[in-house]
């Protein structure tokens, strides 16, 4: 049996393919290759020493993905197969709505055929909204999205919820991610934004390797430590341990479960900042500029439910993100080569 990474070039799914192989499972990985490179697949294999069946398709064309579950034996759908772009979203509303649901409606009309019953999805704590006080956790009302990238999330969690509610035996975990940054210790896989980078992370990598002369920082009048936004950081390699710990759960129960990951903890920006240069040595020169429209002052998990259900717990501290974000780098100033 298999588990099927739709999504899987990317800067989440490679992480986890790593995660999932280093546990013995075995993965194939689907994806478009709309914003990743095959290379990405090349790393994880490079990494792991095993060959990842890959196929280019898209998950939300039926057939492609019918000839790839008539040709694999997968048993579980890991879901990351989506646009993720804020701004963009804002800008292209439709092709964002049409490209997140699609994706997610076509794995679970085609698994259903396939009599596949288990899905893990990569949600957002975006869904939070702007309400609810931190630390944020899973029992909270849904909030309002500021932006369709985050309303697709919301809108995949309730179809999701839907979905088991009409199927007994489907299972599904809706994992909440907080902040996810680093990259594996190899430096051989990281994350590799096209064009200018909007979370804070790849762009204070790309600044401190010369591709980007300073950070600008969003608003220093939050009310928090330092005035800068307050995050839940966690290491890509922790969320995708995450994902790994979900697989056991999901074979045991169904129904749908939501779940954060992050660590519980906040860090500010200007923290990040002072973390970043002292573990790597180097000096990450930023402004202050005007705040980001939509942006929160804090966000941060409540991770209790995370380790009572899935025994897992994020393990890596901000110094290992800073120094494994830096290495991946300094390893690919440019990111993957193309091809
Ligand atoms: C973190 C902090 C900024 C850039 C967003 C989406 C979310 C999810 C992850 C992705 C904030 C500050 C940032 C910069 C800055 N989606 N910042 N200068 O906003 O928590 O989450 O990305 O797939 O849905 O909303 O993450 O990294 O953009 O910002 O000062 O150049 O860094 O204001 O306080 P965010 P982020």
């Amino acid at each position: 049996m298999a588990i099927l990474l739709a999504g899987g070039a990317g800067y989440i799914g490679t992480h986890t393919a790593v995660e999932f192989i280093n546990a013995g499972y075995e993965v194939v990985i689907a994806d478009n290759l709309y914003n990743s490179k095959a290379e990405a697949v090349r790393r994880v294999e490079k990494i792991t020493g095993k060959s990842v069946p890959f196929y280019q398709i898209d998950v939300s064309d039926a057939e492609a993905l019918r000839t790839l579950f008539s040709e694999q034996n997968i048993d579980t759908v890991v879901h990351f197969a989506g646009m993720k772009a804020v701004g963009e979203s804002v800008a292209k509303p439709m092709m964002y709505y049409r490209n997140n649901l699609n994706t997610t409606l076509t794995l679970l009309e085609v698994m259903k055929d396939f009599d596949c019953h288990r899905f893990v999805f990569s949600s957002s704590a975006t869904v939070y909204g702007f309400s609810n006080p931190v630390p944020l956790f899973e029992t909270m009302p849904r909030g309002e999205c500021t932006n369709p990238y985050g309303w697709t999330k919301w809108m995949i969690e309730q179809i999701l919820m839907d979905a088991c509610a009409a199927d007994p035996e489907l299972s599904v975990v809706l994992l909440r991610y907080f902040n996810p940054i680093g990259a594996h210790e190899s430096g051989l896989i990281g994350e590799d934004p096209q064009g200018t980078p909007n979370n804070i992370f790849p762009y204070i990598t790309q600044v401190a390797v010369g591709r980007r002369p300073q950070l600008t920082v969003f608003g220093n009048d939050y009310d928090t430590v330092d005035g800068t936004g307050v995050r839940d950081y966690i290491h890509v390699v922790d969320l995708a341990k995450g994902h790994v710990a979900a697989v056991p759960y999901a074979e045991k129960h169904t129904g749908a479960e939501i779940i954060n990951l992050g660590t519980g903890r906040g860090t500010s920006v200007l923290e990040m900042i002072a973390a970043f240069e002292r573990v790597n040595g180097v000096k990450i020169p930023y402004v202050i500029g005007a705040r980001r429209a939509g942006d929160l002052a804090e966000s941060y998990a409540n991770a209790d439910k995370a380790k009572e259900v899935l025994g897992w717990t994020a393990e890596k501290t901000i110094e290992d993100m800073c120094r494994d974000g830096y290495r991946w780098q300094t390893m690919n100033p440019m990111g993957y080569p193309e091809g």
